[in-house]
């Protein structure tokens, strides 16, 4: 079997929720289970054997080598991290504590685990560690995209915190001996993502009535990847990746948020029109920036392509079309997410914003 940490997230749960569609390898599942993780993103494998959930921390290190000794997992993938910018800035320690310290614990518990095998099973065994772009910094409009050799620039206490996880892991690699396999993805969009992120936050506030908060002039360009794409290149990355590398896996999906946000109004106009006749961008409000936003980021994923033959399936405008259809198709999902403690968030992050102002018609 694998291991998996982090699989009732946003990612994790994608990736487990496929890995059993495609497999019939069984998956135990190590999450927290914070805010951002929800077992109902799991829902569909309630009663399927092949699914082992246990409720806990990555930094747990008896219980990670308890796990360990019982389930003899092929491969760990680490998917667990505090995962959202704004919290980061609003309160860090979480961050260094889950994606530092705990991947560090981790890393020792599977190293253990991993030095104790037999000849055959040690030399197959892997650490997949999931990682992101924001670790390379931010781009200015004329840099070419990030590639694996960019140095690690990080701005933001998150992207710091994803940084010094992918130094252990790297670490880990070069002093114990560790097999491990570092992937550098850039924005997912998708089902089950959390509405505190961008995609997820404009469609349901838009389907609320609620302002469309846009960060400063919108201009920052992130580069998006279905998320479904993202498990295929981490499935393709524990196949056949060479140990010790990094891949960066990338939709070549860059786009300025308010292209991103123009882009939502337009199929929920379509899908889901209003019944006051008023278009979705009239909900539009630019609000204040988040303090050090990284202006771009893009991913060069030709490296995954030659050496993997990976290549995402998606286009950005089949999978945004999916991606809000299910939302649509989910008010359930979107109704239980929406618990106390994200309308605390929302409070936090969003209190003190202007009411919508008439947008600026994009072209
Ligand atoms: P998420 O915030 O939706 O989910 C994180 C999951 O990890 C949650 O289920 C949470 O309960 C769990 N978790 C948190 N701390 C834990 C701990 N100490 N022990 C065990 N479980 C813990 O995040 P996501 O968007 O699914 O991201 C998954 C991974 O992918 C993260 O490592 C993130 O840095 C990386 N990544 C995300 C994106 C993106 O666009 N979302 C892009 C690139 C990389
Ligand atoms: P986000 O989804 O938080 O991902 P990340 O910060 O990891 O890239 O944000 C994506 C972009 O959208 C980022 O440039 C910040 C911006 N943004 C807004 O403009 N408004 C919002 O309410 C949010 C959450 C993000």
């Amino acid at each position: 079997m694998i291991l998996v940490t982090g699989g009732a997230g946003f990612i994790g749960a994608n990736f487990v929720l496929d890995w059993l569609a495609q497999s019939d390898e069984p998956v135990l599942n190590l999450d927290k289970l914070t805010y951002a993780g929800n077992l109902e993103n799991l829902s569909p494998l309630a009663s399927d054997p092949r699914h082992v959930f246990v409720q806990g921390d990555i930094g747990d290190s008896a219980l990670v080598a308890g796990l360990l000794a019982q389930y003899q997992p092929r491969a760990v993938l680490n998917f667990a991290a505090e995962s959202h910018v704004d919290r980061s800035i609003h309160g860090p320690e979480d961050f260094i504590q889950t994606n530092v310290v705990g991947t560090m614990r981790l890393l020792q518990a599977v190293r253990a685990y991993w030095q104790a095998l037999d000849e055959v099973p040690r030399t197959a065994f892997r650490f997949l560690h999931v990682s992101t772009d924001e670790v390379y910094g931010s781009l200015a409009p004329e840099d070419a995209a990030f590639t694996e050799v960019n140095k690690l620039e990080p701005n933001s206490p998150y992207s710091a915190s994803k940084a010094a996880s992918d130094h252990l892991v790297r670490a880990w690699h070069h002093t114990y001996g560790l097999p491990v396999l570092t992937t550098n993805c850039s924005n997912n969009y998708g089902p089950l993502h959390f509405p505190e992120k961008l995609i997820p936050l404009l469609i349901v506030n838009a389907l609320a009535g609620k302002p469309l908060p846009v960060y400063g002039d919108g201009l920052q360009v992130r580069d998006w990847l279905y998320v479904k794409d993202h498990c295929s290149a981490i499935r393709r990355v524990l196949e056949s990746g060479q140990v010790g590398e990094l891949y960066n896996v990338g939709g070549w999906n860059e786009k300025p948020n308010i292209e991103i946000v123009h882009t939502v109004c337009s199929l929920l106009d379509e899908l889901r029109p209003k019944a006051d006749g008023t278009a979705y961008q009239t909900q539009i409000t630019h609000v204040q920036d988040r303090p050090g936003h990284d202006r771009r980021y893009a991913i060069d994923a030709s490296k995954i392509e030659r050496e993997l033959g990976w290549r995402p399936s998606e286009t950005f405008e089949s999978g945004i079309r999916k991606t809000v259809q299910w939302y649509l198709d989910n008010p359930d999902w979107v109704a239980h997410v929406q618990s106390g403690a994200y309308r605390e968030w929302v409070q936090t992050q969003y209190a003190g914003q202007p009411a919508p102002a008439p947008a600026a018609v994009y072209p």
